[in-house]
C-alpha cells in the first residue's frame, strides 16, 4: 500500500459529521418548547406541541413526519412568518420575530420563481431586493450560484421553459446566493418525478460537500430523510410532538441506512399500535 492510499477521499456515501470547533458548539438555531396554533373562526388548531430541537452549523437537519404533523408550520415559525404561542425560537441567540434574509426558504412549488424574470434575474432580484448586493456584484454572485447548480447555459431562460428539476435548482441557487445562516427547505423535491428527485438529492449533497451550508429540511419520505440528513427529528401527529431524534450518516443504501429506516418505521408503527383499542 502506498502513501496515496491514505489520502483517498472517503466515498461520497460515507459522509462524516464535521468535526465541531468551539464556536460551533452553541446551537445556530434553538427551538425550545414551541407550541404553534392556528386560530380559525370556529377552531383552534394546535399544529405543534412543545417541540424542542437544536440545529448546529453545517447540520443537515431533517423534520420527518406524516402529513399534517406540523412540519411546514414549524418551518414557517423558523422563517418568522408565525409566532409561537408557547416557547422560543432563536437564531444565533437572537429571538426570531420576523422573516429575514439570514433564513431563506425553498418550497416544493414550481411557481416560486417570478415568471417574467429570467433565471439570472430571479436570483439577482433576491440579492438586490434584500439589499444583500447591487449591480454587477449581485449579477456575479447570482451567476456563481447558478453555475453551482449547473444552470449556466440557462441563465437567460424564463421559468416556463424549464423542467421541474431545473426550477427546483433555480430556487436552490436563489436561496444559496443569499448565503443565509440557514436554508429552510419545505419538501423541495416532493413534486418531482422519482428519478429527478433522486438526482436532486444527490446534487444537494454535492453542494453541501462543497459549501457545508446549514439546512433545515422538511420531508415525509423516510428514504429521503435517511439519505439527506445527518440528524433526523421524528414528529408524531396531532399535534406534532417530538417522537425521537436520530443520527444518520447520510447513506440511503447499505446496512446502516437500512437499519435506520427500520428504526424509523418501527417508531412510526409504534404510534399506530398505541392507537389500537386494547383488549384484555
Ligand atoms: N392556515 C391554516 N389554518 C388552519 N390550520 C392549518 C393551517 N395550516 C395548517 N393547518 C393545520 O395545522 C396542522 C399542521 O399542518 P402542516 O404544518 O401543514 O403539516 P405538514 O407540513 O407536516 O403536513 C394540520 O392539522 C393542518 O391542518
Ligand atoms: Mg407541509
Amino acid at each position: 500500500m502506498g502513501v496515496a492510499d491514505n489520502v483517498v477521499r472517503a466515498p461520497a456515501a460515507a459522509r462524516p459529521t464535521p468535526v465541531p470547533n468551539p464556536a460551533a458548539l452553541a446551537p445556530l438555531l434553538d427551538v425550545n418548547g414551541v407550541t404553534l396554533q392556528y386560530k380559525t373562526r370556529d377552531h383552534l388548531v394546535t399544529a405543534t406541541y412543545r417541540v424542542d430541537f437544536q440545529v448546529f452549523a453545517s447540520d443537515r437537519f431533517i423534520l420527518l413526519g406524516p402529513s399534517g404533523c406540523g412540519k411546514s408550520t414549524l418551518l414557517k415559525a423558523v422563517g418568522g412568518y408565525m409566532k409561537p404561542v408557547e416557547g422560543h425560537i432563536a437564531l444565533k441567540g437572537r429571538e426570531i420575530d420576523r422573516p429575514g434574509p439570514e433564513r431563506m426558504m425553498v418550497f416544493q412549488e414550481f411557481d416560486q420563481l417570478l415568471p417574467w424574470k429570467t433565471v439570472k434575474q430571479n436570483v439577482t432580484f433576491a440579492l438586490t431586493a434584500s439589499g444583500k448586493s447591487r449591480g454587477s456584484a449581485a449579477e456575479k454572485q447570482a451567476l456563481y450560484y447558478i453555475e453551482k447548480v449547473g444552470l449556466t447555459k440557462f441563465a437567460d431562460s424564463y421559468p416556463h421553459t424549464l423542467s421541474g428539476g431545473m426550477k427546483a435548482r433555480v430556487a436552490i441557487a436563489r436561496g444559496m446566493a443569499m448565503e443565509p445562516d440557514i436554508l429552510l427547505m419545505d419538501e423541495p423535491f416532493a413534486a418531482l418525478d422519482a428519478l429527478t428527485r433522486r438526482r436532486m438529492q444527490d446534487e444537494l449533497l454535492r453542494l453541501w460537500d462543497d459549501t457545508r451550508f446549514t439546512v433545515l429540511f422538511v420531508t415525509h419520505s423516510i428514504p429521503e430523510a435517511v439519505k439527506i440528513g445527518n440528524r433526523i427529528l421524528l414528529l408524531s401527529p396531532h399535534p406534532g410532538q417530538v417522537k425521537a431524534e436520530l443520527n444518520s450518516n447520510g447513506h440511503d443504501e447499505g446496512e446502516e441506512g437500512e437499519r435506520l429506516s427500520d428504526r424509523i418505521h418501527a417508531l412510526l408503527f409504534a404510534d399506530s399500535v398505541e392507537e389500537e383499542p386494547v383488549h384484555d
